[in-house]
């Protein structure tokens, strides 16, 4: 799946939302989550965001890591 990372954190441009085809991007309070099983790697809102927050999920910047692994999945547990 991709992932959205860092970057987006209070700046929820939320241009990827329209161009996902399956509607797995969650709002979340301080930025947007896609959702791992829902994702069908199409890879269409990567390259709109304009932070460049998204990314494939093994090509995630090592510095965001665990941090934002561990937020992801709090956001999707509820
Ligand atoms: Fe949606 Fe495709 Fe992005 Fe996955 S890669 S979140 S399916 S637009
Ligand atoms: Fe966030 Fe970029 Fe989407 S800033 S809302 S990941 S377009």
């Amino acid at each position: 799946a991709y992932v959205i990372g860092l970057p987006c954190v209070d700046v929820k441009d939320r241009s990827c939302i329209e161009e996902c085809p399956v509607d797995c991007i969650y709002e979340g309070r301080r930025a947007l989550y896609i959702h791992p099983d829902e994702c069908v790697d199409c890879g269409a809102c990567e390259p709109v965001c304009p932070v460049d927050a998204i990314y494939f999920q093994d090509d995630l910047p090592e510095e965001w890591g665990a941090d934002h692994a561990a937020s992801n999945a709090a956001f999707f547990e509820g």
